[in-house]
């Protein structure tokens, strides 16, 4: 009789870790900037007026790349706290770099997997938005159980945002899109669509366009923007 192996259980993670070398700034910029603005995991819930010094909104992006975007959004907006997530540590360094070129200090970054964080870290109808701007689409259709969007990441983010807050995606993948519209629809007892068509929106004004977008928008590609609104609990 043959045994059966025991595969031990593994996550399903969105993500593979890319190896990467900090440039010098980079570097530099850990060295300054983490003990102030770094946040290290550990599964406890944060207090996040603590954190912040101040009881300002909290607003987090998941899988923020380099951070041009999430540097761009806490510069135009000092009054308004951030959480930045992101795996990749180059593209946290500099994040680093931009924040100490803005002279910003509304913003924590967070190495680490942003469903773990979320999970252990942030505390119930805390967070007054989410962003998710261009995650990783798996194009392959026997990788799209990678993707972040399912029910299960709807379910957390539901727990997360406040009534009344929001979760805005986007994405440069139709067929993403898509999915995560479908996703959200099925979860209509918690998010309410705020696409007046009743799928995609322009891109809002919070959402700074990035090189790599104008320059794919030139060549006419797509870009679609989904802005779900956090209805309070029990509404259907
Ligand atoms: C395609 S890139 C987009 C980056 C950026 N948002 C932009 O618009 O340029 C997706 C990023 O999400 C990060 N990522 C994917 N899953 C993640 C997770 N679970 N936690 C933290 N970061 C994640 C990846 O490391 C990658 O940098």
């Amino acid at each position: 009789m043959t045994q059966e192996i025991q595969k031990p259980h593994r996550t399903i993670r969105s993500y593979v870790l890319r190896q990467g070398r900090l440039t010098k700034g980079q570097q530099r910029a850990f060295d300054l900037h983490w003990a102030q603005l770094g946040l290290e995991y550990q599964p406890q819930q944060l207090d996040l007026a603590g954190l912040f010094g101040n009881t300002n909104p909290v607003f987090l992006e998941i899988g923020f790349g380099n951070g041009e975007s999430l540097a761009e959004m806490a510069r135009r907006s000092p009054g308004k706290n951030f959480i930045g997530i992101e795996v990749h540590t180059p593209g946290v360094g500099h994040l680093l770099m931009k924040l100490e070129e803005y002279g910003c200090q509304n913003v924590r970054v967070c190495r680490h997997d942003a469903v773990e964080v979320l999970q252990h870290m942030i505390p119930d109808a805390s967070l007054a938005g989410v962003f998710l701007f261009f995650p990783d689409p798996w194009h392959k259709k026997r990788h799209h159980k990678r993707r972040i969007v399912q029910a299960r990441f709807v379910e957390l983010l539901a727990r997360k945002i406040r009534p009344g807050g929001f979760f805005h995606a986007a994405t440069d993948w139709q067929n993403y899109a898509e999915h995560m519209l479908e996703v959200l629809q099925g979860q209509a007892q918690l998010f309410r669509n705020t696409s007046p068509s009743g799928d995609f929106v322009a891109r809002p004004e919070h959402r700074p366009l990035t090189k790599f977008e104008e320059r794919g928008l030139r060549l006419g590609h797509g870009v679609w923007d989904l802005v779900f609104e956090r209805l309070p609990t029990g509404t259907s």
